[in-house]
């Protein structure tokens, strides 16, 4: 009986220890991680919101006919078509939406 109880509190320390290293690493992570919560959290609000006017293919248009230039422009634009849903969008939902749209079409530098 007291073998057992040994046995079992043995593993402690490593799994603590486990803990530790893995709390690290996430650590060390943390800001790539950050961002890709953000633009995926903003392609879950453009594919809910947003598509219900136009396809995704209104950001691959020329580059000449686009509305939108630089990153700046892109927020505005964001912002005012999330205006135009009638749903109320916080800074952030629009900063994750600008995010994730040049992401997966504009790449326009920061
Ligand atoms: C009420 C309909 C409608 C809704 C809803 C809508 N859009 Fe649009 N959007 C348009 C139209 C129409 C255009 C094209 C405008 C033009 O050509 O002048 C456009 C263009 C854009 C552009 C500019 C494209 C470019 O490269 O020139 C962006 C960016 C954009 N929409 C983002 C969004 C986002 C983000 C949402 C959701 C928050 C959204 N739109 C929801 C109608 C809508």
């Amino acid at each position: 009986m007291p073998k057992k109880s040994i046995d079992r509190r043995l593993p402690r320390p490593r799994a603590r220890l486990l803990r530790g290293v893995v709390a690290g690493l996430l650590l060390a992570g943390l800001v790539p991680l950050a961002q890709a919560q953000d633009a995926a959290r903003g392609r879950d609000l453009y594919d809910t919101h947003c598509l219900g006017c136009h396809y995704e293919r209104v950001h691959k248009r020329d580059p000449a006919r686009s509305l939108v230039r630089t990153l700046p422009q892109l927020r505005v634009e964001v912002a005012r078509r999330a205006e135009q849903t009638g749903r109320r969008f916080s800074a952030e939902d629009v900063d994750d939406i600008a995010e994730y749209l040049n992401r997966s079409h504009y790449h326009l530098a920061k």
